[in-house]
């Protein structure tokens, strides 16, 4: 059992399956994504295709791009699930507790995305960006992330060195998402 006060770090480590990075600033600790794979249930809906690429010695950015052909209406929702694995074998990932609970799109995009996703992935996507509060509609459009690195605060000092997976999610009308890989490792300076 991970001691409660984890909880809290383990929580918010679904980012970094959007912000490739590290390295950065006081963070004690460094990820390598090792993969990341998307699915969806129809194509003609929501397309969407990712890839890390490595930028540089012990640098990764994520680029992707995601072809929004349906607008998120108020059955559309979010979730995250996150697993950790010692080893990185395949069958020792345990589920770990999340992250971003299922959800209504709408309040994911004033919560996460608006905390998250904008400070981190605005710079270097197209993604829909708002100060105050999301007014749906989400716009149909082609959203490309190109060689995303995070460069914001906001991350924890300090998280358990592991292999984690996380599978984040959007079902309604289409169920599409991804699944990433990262191992993390403590950082020796
Ligand atoms: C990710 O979540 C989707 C939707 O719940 C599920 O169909 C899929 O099997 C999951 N994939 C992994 C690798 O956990």
């Amino acid at each position: 059992m991970l001691p409660r006060s984890l909880l809290p770090i383990i929580g918010r480590l679904w980012l970094i399956v959007l912000l490739a990075t590290h390295c950065i600033g006081k963070r004690k600790w460094e990820y390598e994504p090792l993969s990341i794979e998307t699915y969806s249930t129809d194509e003609s809906l929501l397309k969407m295709t990712a890839r890390v690429d490595r930028i540089g010695r012990g640098e990764y950015a994520i680029s992707a791009e995601i072809e929004f052909k349906y607008e998120p209406d108020e059955n559309t929702m979010v979730e995250a699930v996150a697993y950790r694995s010692s080893s990185g074998e395949e069958n020792d990932y345990k589920i770990i507790p999340l992250s971003i609970p299922k959800q209504n799109y709408v309040e994911f995009m004033n919560n996460n995305y608006k905390d998250v996703v904008i400070p981190n992935l605005g710079g270097c996507s197209n993604l829909v960006k708002f100060e105050d509060k999301f007014e749906p509609p989400w716009p149909k459009n082609t959203y490309k992330l190109e060689k995303c690195v995070a460069d914001s605060d906001g991350f924890p000092d300090m998280v358990p060195e592991g292999y984690y997976k996380v599978n984040f999610t959007m079902s309604n009308p289409v169920d599409w998402g991804f699944v990433l890989i990262v191992k993390i490792s403590t950082k020796f300076m």
